[in-house]
């Protein structure tokens, strides 16, 4: 499953994935919409291709700039899209342009501490300050509305006394890269199961029907 990495920042999503090579994943691109962050570097150690792609780049049009990004994923041959640590809001013409599904990795348990201005340290000072016990990571698919598509999966941390935002973001962040990574080998496991599922039903259609067991679809 060809994936595509969209980032803004200190890319350590990125970096676990690339580093764990889940079963059936292989990521095709990089985007940023940020230059010079530390996930274009993590990109280019592995030498996976990479493209900044700013708001300012399409004179300010958030439309425009999510139309393209979703083209060139389209271009790469992106089947899957993720967002790593991606911290804008996805406009409708994203997608329109990229037919592939897209997930997100948030750093709590959603829809607890999801939503607008939700992002990175404020998800953890927003958990503290409810007072919370627990907390924990989430990765979901992302539709239109903010946080609020399908849960794909999610794991639990523990707050413990005495934790602050830092503190409590280090030991999520370390179950976000378990969980990241085992989620995506489960998709490409499914989606390739899916995949043989199909071709086994279009063989037992027979020839002339589907295509697979005719000559011309080889
Ligand atoms: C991660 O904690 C990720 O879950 C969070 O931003 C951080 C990015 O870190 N994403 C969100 O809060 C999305 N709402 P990284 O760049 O090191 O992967």
């Amino acid at each position: 499953m060809r994936l595509g990495v969209l980032v803004s920042g200190r890319g350590s999503n990125l970096e676990a994935v690339l580093a764990a090579r889940p079963p059936g994943i292989e990521p095709v691109v990089v985007i940023s919409n940020r230059p010079q962050v530390r996930a274009l570097s993590v990109a280019a150690a592995h030498g996976l291709p990479a493209r900044v792609m700013r708001r300012a780049d399409f004179d300010g049009d958030a439309r425009a700039r999510d139309a393209a990004i979703g083209e060139a994923l389209t271009a790469a041959g992106a089947e899957l899209a993720l967002l790593a640590g991606y911290d804008q809001v996805l406009q409708p013409s994203y997608f329109a342009a990229f037919q592939g599904r897209t997930i997100n990795i948030h750093p709590s348990l959603l829809p607890a501490h999801g939503g607008a201005g939700m992002l990175g340290a404020a998800v953890h000072r927003s958990v503290l300050d409810a007072g919370d016990t627990e907390t924990g990571a989430t990765v979901h698919e992302v539709t239109p509305e903010m946080d609020a598509g399908p849960i794909l999966a999610s794991a639990r941390v523990p707050v413990l006394p005495g934790d602050d935002a830092e503190t409590l973001a280090a030991r999520v962040l370390a179950e976000e890269h378990r969980l990241l990574v085992a989620t995506l080998a489960a998709i490409a496991a499914s989606w390739i199961g899916a995949a043989l599922d199909s071709g086994r039903d279009a063989a037992d259609q027979g020839p002339g029907r589907a295509g697979v067991g005719e000559p011309e679809a080889c």
